[in-house]
């Protein structure tokens, strides 16, 4: 298969179809192991740690991997932080990221004395400050400041404007770092900042790079004892052929120069860079509809429709994001017009729309790439549509990672 490297052959695919069914995520452990590598020695000799921003891919067997290659873990509100402890991370491994993080997933922050909790606004420092009284210790928390740029992604996906709920303005976050520095107990280990996600160019990460070094050092003036700065995770992967993106040298080249200027150790939190390509959604063509044709070139035009839909990938009904598409075993003759879609009861639950495959038939396998971030993690059960199996790959063995979900599963929650 051409374009995104996956390392996976075709005939690997339509075993692990016969064997597991469809729909099924498939990973590329090889590829995942290699982008972690590449990322983090692009930031050369500059001290600096990679935290896995598990959002991306919360699967165990991944956040294990990730583990493996030495990323330690960026967690969220939600689950996150009992996921990275069953991959094997301790406590000091993990910054606990996130807007709105309930007293319960603080509570449970400071009791375990993770690394950072990325706090994000007064008033969650204020609660992390009575939690770590009440239990009588003392919390390590990062201010997450927004620097109101601009990342230049999906708006949806883009968080470090002032007019987004992320974060604190810089004068807040100075004011903070003072108040924590002087708190028995509150410590502050660092300043955070995340601009957005998908991000292909590297003027917004320098900015915010500039922004929060800008900071640290004018605190570090002032005697507050940082010891990391964290830029969040961000990096953008090319879902289209010609779509231009920052390189891991790029992107080192944009952010370090301001950082170095502090000397603080940097934190990295990536997370579709390292699993986006590394990841597809194998899925089979339950049925075929012809469509009128298209009006201006008169041309015929297909519905190719999958038995994956967005409630296994949501990118495109959420962003109206692009994944190539193509067949496994393509078969010859000319290609034809069509709009992939799922079986789900929604009108945006379209794959691809006014795409080119070759000749297609019911049954043939089909490949959605580059959803190896923000696919399984965003599945939902609607329709009553279990969840899709995943698979890992590694020298051309596999292995299931995460069964596929029955309906039975759904209905054992059912009162
Ligand atoms: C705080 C934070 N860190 C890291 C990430 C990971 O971002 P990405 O997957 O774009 O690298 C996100 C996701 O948006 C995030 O919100």
């Amino acid at each position: 298969m051409s374009g995104t490297p996956t390392g996976i052959p075709s005939d690997e695919l339509s075993a692990i179809a016969s064997e597991f069914g469809t729909p099924t995520y498939v990973y590329d452990a090889a590829l995942m192991r290699e982008r972690c590598r590449a990322l983090s020695a692009a930031c050369g000799d500059y001290p600096h740690v990679m935290h896995y921003a598990i959002k991306a891919n919360a699967t165990l067997a991944i956040v294990r991997l990730m583990r493996e290659c030495g990323a330690r873990a960026d967690a969220n509100p939600g689950g996150e932080i009992e996921v990275a402890l069953r991959a094997g991370y301790a406590p000091s491994d993990i910054v606990f990221t996130g807007v709105g993080k309930s007293a319960a997933e603080l509570r449970r922050a400071v009791s375990l004395g993770v690394k950072a909790i990325n706090a994000e606004s007064p008033g969650e420092v204020e609660r992390i400050a009575a939690i770590a009284h009440d239990l009588g210790t003392v919390a390590r928390v990062a201010i997450r400041i927004n620097p109101d740029v601009d990342a230049g992604s999906h708006p949806h996906i883009s968080t470090g404007l002032k007019t987004n709920k992320f974060g604190m303005s810089v004068d807040a976050a100075r004011a903070m770092a003072r108040d924590i520095g002087r708190h028995p107990s509150l410590n502050i280990v660092g300043l955070h900042v995340h601009i957005g996600s998908q991000i292909t160019k590297t003027l917004p990460l320098t900015r915010a790079a500039e922004t929060l070094s800008d900071l640290a050092l004018s605190l570090l003036a002032e005697g507050v004892p940082l010891q990391h700065l964290d830029i969040g995770g961000g990096l953008g992967i090319s879902y289209q052929a010609g779509q231009a993106v920052v390189s891991p040298e790029e992107y080192a080249a944009a952010i370090l120069p301001a950082i170095r200027r502090t000397g603080l150790t940097l934190v990295l939190e990536p997370g579709r860079w390292i699993v986006g390509p590394a990841g597809m959604l194998l899925t089979t063509v339950v049925d075929l509809k012809t469509q009128p044709a298209d009006p201006e070139t008169g041309e015929p035009r297909l519905f190719v429709i999958a038995d994956a839909g967005m409630t296994d990938l949501l990118r495109p009904a959420l962003y109206g994001a692009w994944h190539d598409i193509v067949a496994v075993s393509p078969r010859p003759g000319p290609h034809v017009l069509c709009d992939i879609v799922g079986p789900v009861c929604e009108t945006t639950d379209t794959l691809g729309s006014g795409r080119r495959l070759p000749p297609v038939e019911v049954g043939d396998l089909l490949v959605v790439r580059d959803a190896g971030a923000y696919g399984a993690v965003m599945a939902s059960n609607y329709n009553r549509r279990p969840t899709a199996a995943e698979v890992l790959v590694e020298n051309g063995a596999w292995r299931v990672v995460r069964r596929r979900q029955t309906v039975d599963d759904l209905l054992q929650w059912d009162v």
